[in-house]
């Protein structure tokens, strides 16, 4: 059966298909197991995937996979999202958020919302007009709800002008990941 109302995580995919095309260059934000890596390398496979992780047990992990399926359009960088400025020159048609924990790791290592603001912000500065950012939001733990009630008041401030966003939620469920979709509208001008 085809479905339609998908997890958080599986919706990003969804949506991130239709906008990216071979040859672009594509953030993940949160490496973690690295699934959505993979996921955005099959759709750009001329293009360049950059992906941030602090947990150095998971950027070698990542770095074997790639080495063993012979994977060379990610470049994974061991350092956290708000810095990617310092490592991405070009405007990216698409960065995806996937906040949170890694599951069956280290749980006190999760996003936070002082830099997942700071990412986020930076992120919307990198992307191109009409490309599109994904963030799936875990509110099941304490640092995911503040996150959440934080991220969701600078991104309500943003300029329906220059940025379209949705907040996807299932509401029959309780403490679900929710998605937020973010496009940058095809008018943005970088000066108003
Ligand atoms: C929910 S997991 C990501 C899952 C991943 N997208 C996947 O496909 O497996 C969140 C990840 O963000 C990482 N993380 C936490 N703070 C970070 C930061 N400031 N910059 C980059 N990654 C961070 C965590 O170590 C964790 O691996």
């Amino acid at each position: 059966m085809y479905r339609v109302v998908l997890k958080a995580t599986s919706l990003a995919h969804e949506i991130v298909k239709k906008v990216v095309e071979d040859g672009d260059v594509v953030v993940d934000a949160t490496l973690g197991n690295g699934n959505d890596s993979l996921f955005l390398s099959s759709l750009t496979p001329n293009g360049k995937v950059y992906s941030f992780e602090v947990q150095k047990s998971a950027v070698d992990k990542f770095n074997n996979i790639i080495d063993e399926k012979g994977i060379k359009n990610i470049k994974v960088i061991y350092d956290g999202h708000e810095n990617m400025d310092l490592y991405i020159d070009k405007k990216v048609k698409t960065i995806m958020f996937n906040l949170g924990y890694l599951p069956g790791s280290d749980k006190t290592v999760t996003t936070k919302s002082n830099t997942t603001l700071e990412a986020v912000q930076k992120g919307l500065k990198l992307l191109l007009p009409g490309g599109v950012m994904t963030i799936a939001v875990y509110i099941g733990h304490e640092e995911g709800q503040r996150e959440a009630e934080e991220l969701l008041k600078l991104i309500s401030e943003l300029d329906s002008k220059q940025f379209s966003i949705m907040n996807i939620n299932f509401i029959n469920r309780n403490n679900a990941p929710f998605l937020i979709v973010i496009e940058k509208n095809d008018s943005f001008r970088e000066d108003i």
